[in-house]
């Protein structure tokens, strides 16, 4: 396994993980790479780990260029173990390298490996460190998306690596993003953000304000996932993505969510999408019992209206909409309107459940709609009546 250069003496020393389906309940149809980076320079500097199963791979790489024995400094951006869990493997064969981190990254590096030994340089925000010819500047990110994140900007190569920040799970043949088709690989980093980041849009514009603070001129993003945006629309693109995302600003469209026993929850989807359409809203429909939750998310980051339809089934929650539920819920969108409705045999309530999900993301609501089995025609005129007002909001 060979390292490959992404800039004079960078090079790139991460893993593919081609096989990859699901992290932890993120579906990743296209599997995902752990990228690391080794800097030759006076010293020589690797940045991030990989997730452990894929250690060799990551070893060699760095081994085509240089022996463990010369790695000055270890950068660790990140602690989660898709990044950090060979850690333990480089530290064994390089004890000589000083590992670069933060408060927090140190102390989950101790709370996860046996640390004894290994030397810390502990970094904030505005520090930087010499390695020769290259200065690497530091931003702690905290919470974005965990205590410990920062990212690292090699100054003279105006190269910011960004660790889980602008990435995607998306493996392929390719390293960079100008190789592969634009429209794929900007949709992947959507629905990384909208699977991963969401929960952090205020901590991720903070982080474009702070680069702006600190004047990081940048002509490439290397992020610890996918593939590498370089050049200055690439970087732009995905800069402004972000920051849109991030403000938490929407397009107006609609999303509904909904799961169905014998088409009567279904029914009032259609109807929905119908009378949503007819008011010009560009809505999406999907249906939980063939849709994965993490196709989904991505439609919330451009959705004001999100209507959530359940069939009631033994006085709870279907346990997919249930599921989605504890899945949007952790991912915490905001400033949207909802609406929740769905069809009962026995007793009505259930989607109240839906409706105080709602309160506690402090979102505006419009009353939930309940119909006993199948809605009849007059029915279906209530319902498309109670939309009308519902878009009102
Ligand atoms: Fe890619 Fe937060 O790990």
């Amino acid at each position: 396994m060979k390292a490959i250069q992404i800039k004079k003496d960078i090079y790139w020393v991460g893993v593919k993980d081609w096989n990859l389906r699901e992290f932890h309940g993120y579906t990743t149809p296209r599997g995902s790479t752990y990228n690391a980076y080794l800097i030759m320079d006076e010293k020589i500097t690797l940045v991030d780990g990989v997730k452990h199963h894929l250690s060799q791979e990551n070893l060699s790489r760095i081994q085509s260029i240089i022996d463990f024995s010369k790695i000055d400094y270890l950068v660790v951006n990140h602690v989660e173990m898709d990044h950090s869990g060979n850690i333990p493997d480089i530290m064994r064969r390089a004890p000589q390298a000083k590992i670069i981190t933060n408060n927090a990254g140190k102390m989950a590096l101790e709370a996860h490996f046996d640390t004894t030994g290994w030397q810390f340089e502990i970094i904030k925000t505005g520090d930087s460190v010499s390695i020769g010819s290259r200065t690497l500047e530091f931003m702690t990110t905290p919470m974005l998306h965990w205590p410990d994140s920062m990212m690292t900007y090699v100054k003279e190569d105006k190269l910011l690596l960004p660790n889980d920040g602008f990435g995607q799970h998306f493996c392929s043949d390719a390293l960079f993003v100008k190789d592969a088709p634009f429209d794929v690989v900007m949709e992947h980093a959507k629905s990384y953000y909208a699977n991963i980041l969401f929960p952090f849009g205020a901590q991720a514009d903070k982080a474009l304000k702070t680069a702006g603070d600190l004047g990081l001129d940048i002509e490439m993003i290397a992020p610890s996932h996918g593939l590498i945006w370089s050049g200055k629309s690439e970087v732009e693109a995905i800069l402004n993505n972000y920051a849109k995302w991030a403000s938490g600003a929407n397009e107006g469209k609609a999303v509904i969510v909904y799961d169905s026993m014998w088409g009567a929850t279904a029914t009032l989807a259609e109807t929905a999408m119908a009378e949503l359409q007819a008011a010009g809203i560009p809505v999406s429909k999907h249906c939980l019992a063939i849709e994965d939750v993490s196709e989904i998310m991505p439609d919330f980051l451009d959705a004001k209206y999100i209507l959530i339809g359940n069939p009631t089934v033994n006085n709870q929650l279907h346990h997919r909409v249930a599921g989605f539920m504890a899945y949007m819920r952790g991912l915490a969108p905001k400033n949207k309107v909802g609406l929740a409705f769905g069809s009962y045999g026995w007793k009505p309530g259930v989607v109240k459940q839906i409706q105080q999900a709602f309160d506690d993301l402090g979102w505006s609501s419009y009353p939930p709609f309940e119909e006993k089995y199948t809605p009849k025609s007059d029915v279906i005129q209530k319902f498309r009546e109670h939309i009308r007002e519902y878009i009102k909001l």
